[in-house]
């Protein structure tokens, strides 16, 4: 039987090793390769090699285990783990030059489906300034950085000035009115907002302290499936609308009391 850490440290290597691709790919120069679900929804030439990378590695380490990415769709699992990946969270920065992207990979057991898997181990690196976010379900969730150095992360309630919360606005242009409406009721909550733009960023960040809450609509399940699990890890709570699995409808991240609060005023 593979254990939770033995997941977490294939998923850590490999994540270096992408991030480390990426970065490289990033000082040469990025091309956007076409546009997905809406003109402002791009993949780069490098999304695909470095989905391609930790596919094949995933591959030839654990050919059992199903595989759910971002940019090369799914493949099966008979070994019931399935491994779920984004290349690079944060694909607008990436090709901005903007040093917030990641690579995000998750080992879940379970169906394929966020509703219903059980995440046993994630890993987050941003390579652009060198930062390791990674957990194993019931070992806890850990930094290393470049700057911070190495520590084990504990979410923390915010402060009576208010919330740092974190969001994010989907690329399809006709959800944007709706979702600056949810903004605004959100406000009267916070001290201020934050839009970092790359989800797994944002998960890690309420998981280090960075920021006190994190909500977004319109999420894929690579966007969440790594970050998710190093919250919870880290002490802190995950959930969509009303007491439902987080997912492509609401994701909401926080410390327990305030996740609470804050679930009430997104789902109300
Ligand atoms: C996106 C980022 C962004 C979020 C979008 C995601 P991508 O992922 O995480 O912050 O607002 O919903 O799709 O496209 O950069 O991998
Ligand atoms: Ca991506």
């Amino acid at each position: 039987m593979t254990t939770p850490l033995e997941l977490q440290s294939l998923a850590v290597e490999i994540a270096r090793e992408a991030g480390a691709l990426a970065a490289l790919r990033r000082r040469e120069g990025v091309r956007v390769a076409a546009t997905k679900s809406a003109l402002a929804d791009i993949v780069t030439d490098a999304d695909r090699e470095v989905e391609d990378l930790i596919r094949a590695r995933l591959a030839a380490a654990r050919p059992g285990d199903g595989f759910l990415g971002e940019e090369s769709g799914a493949g099966t699992s008979t070994s019931g783990i399935t491994w779920v990946v984004d290349p690079i969270d944060g694909t607008v920065n990436y090709a901005y030059g903007v040093p917030a992207y990641a690579v995000s990979i998750a080992a879940v057991e379970g169906p394929a489906d966020p509703a219903e898997w059980t995440a046993l181990a994630g890993a987050v690196f941003n390579p652009a300034i060198d930062e390791l976010f990674a957990a194993a379900r019931g070992e806890g969730a850990w930094l290393a950085s470049a700057i911070e150095g190495e520590r084990r992360l504990a979410v923390a309630e915010p402060s009576p000035a208010g919330a740092l919360v974190g969001t994010g606005f989907g690329y399809d242009p006709a959800t944007h009115a709706g979702d600056i409406a949810r903004l605004s009721t959100v406000m009267p909550l916070a001290r201020d907002i934050r839009r970092i733009g790359a989800a797994s960023l944002d998960l890690t960040g309420v998981a280090a302290g960075r920021l006190d809450a994190y909500y977004e609509r319109g999420l894929h399940p690579w966007d969440h499936a790594a970050g998710a699990l190093i919250i919870e890890e880290a002490g802190g709570r995950v959930g969509g609308y009303a007491g439902k699995r987080p997912g492509r409808a609401m994701t909401i991240a926080a410390a327990p009391l305030f996740f609470e609060r804050l679930t009430e005023v997104v789902s109300g």
